[in-house]
């Protein structure tokens, strides 16, 4: 359907928006039980628009992508209908005469969270749309239903961390701690520009411990100490030591089988640019890295890491 009447002649009834993410250390063993830490990236947002609708219907647009539906007819597992339909069973209306207008930053399917922050953003526009008020931990629970949608069984930790809009540390199955840092730590992340969905490299590690578990075990212990660790290096605000426990976190990622030559490169090329430690982030293979840098060397890693074929680097500070 196309985008028909601009945000700009009509008022919205009501607004949202959410940030994306970054897994800073802990995927896959997270999968396990094991924790991980998120952190939001408020660089990178969606927003939601709820106007009324000229025609009386339900319908959700995202002219970024080209996409528009009706919801009433759209598919059952439609990912622009869904979040629309389950703010409306939750709160036991009918669907709402309005038109949800969504717009997007957040690069998608790369790993930084775009599908649940725009599930995000669009749940906190019907909510205010219809004058209801809900925690983060609601919010975060009906956005874990859409992302079922899309990756059969997520850990839980995309959908927390954007709905809390805090660095949080999640474990699968327990309430999330969102916490606060000791100071500053500035991030690049690197974009290899390969689109490597989560579910492929969720199964091959699936597959991996299915055939020898005690080795995998092994290796999500690990991540798991240095998970631990690197919540005390945040707190401290230790920038030295939380670049070792990244190098250290993608070494076992490394091991488990979810890097790429291209994701080496661009780990290998941002620490010998001068950051204190580099990570690929999130399912792997391809998407994106992380390098924590400081304010003297993030032109360089910047530089180097589109020296070595990062397709676009974005910037983000976690405080
Ligand atoms: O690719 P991302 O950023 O959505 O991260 C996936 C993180 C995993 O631990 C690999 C899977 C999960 O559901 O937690």
């Amino acid at each position: 359907m196309a985008f028909s009447r601009g945000e700009t002649d009509v008022l919205p009834l009501a607004s949202g928006r959410a940030p994306g993410k970054i897994i800073l250390c802990g995927e896959h063993a997270v999968v396990y039980g094991r924790p991980a830490i998120a952190v939001p990236v408020f660089q990178l947002q969606a927003e939601a628009m709820v106007y009324p609708d000229p025609e009386g219907v339900c319908r959700v647009e995202a002219p970024d992508i080209g996409r528009g539906v009706v919801v009433a007819t759209a598919a059952d597992d439609d990912p622009l209908a869904c979040p629309v339909r389950l703010v409306c069973t939750a709160l036991g209306r009918p669907l709402p005469p309005w038109r949800v207008l969504v717009r997007s930053a957040i690069p998608v399917a790369s790993g930084l969270g775009s599908g649940a922050a725009v599930a995000t953003a669009m749940a906190r526009a019907l909510l205010a749309a219809f004058g209801v008020s809900w925690s983060a931990a609601e919010l975060a629970a009906l956005v874990y239903e859409v992302e079922k949608l899309h990756h059969g069984t997520p850990s839980g930790i995309d959908n927390t961390v954007i709905a809390y809009g805090q660095p949080v540390w999640f474990v699968r199955g327990a309430a999330p701690e969102p916490f606060t840092v000791g100071t500053t730590f500035d991030l690049l992340i690197g974009d290899t520009g390969i689109a490597s969905p989560t579910r492929l490299t969720v199964a091959d590690v699936r597959r991996g411990r299915e055939a020898d578990p005690a080795r995998f075990e092994a290796l999500f212990d690990r991540i798991a100490a240095i998970v631990h660790e690197a919540r005390q290096a945040l707190a401290a605000g230790d920038r030295p030591r939380l670049g070792a426990l990244m190098n250290a976190n993608h070494e076992v990622l490394l091991a488990l089988g979810v890097s790429s030559p291209e994701l080496e490169r661009l780990c290998a090329a941002a620490r010998a640019a001068g950051a204190w430690g580099a990570k690929l982030s999130g399912g792997g293979r391809g998407g994106n890295m992380i390098a924590l840098v400081d304010d003297q060397h993030r032109l360089q890693v910047t530089e180097a890491l589109l020296a070595a074929g990062a397709r676009r680097v974005m910037a983000t500070t976690l405080a």
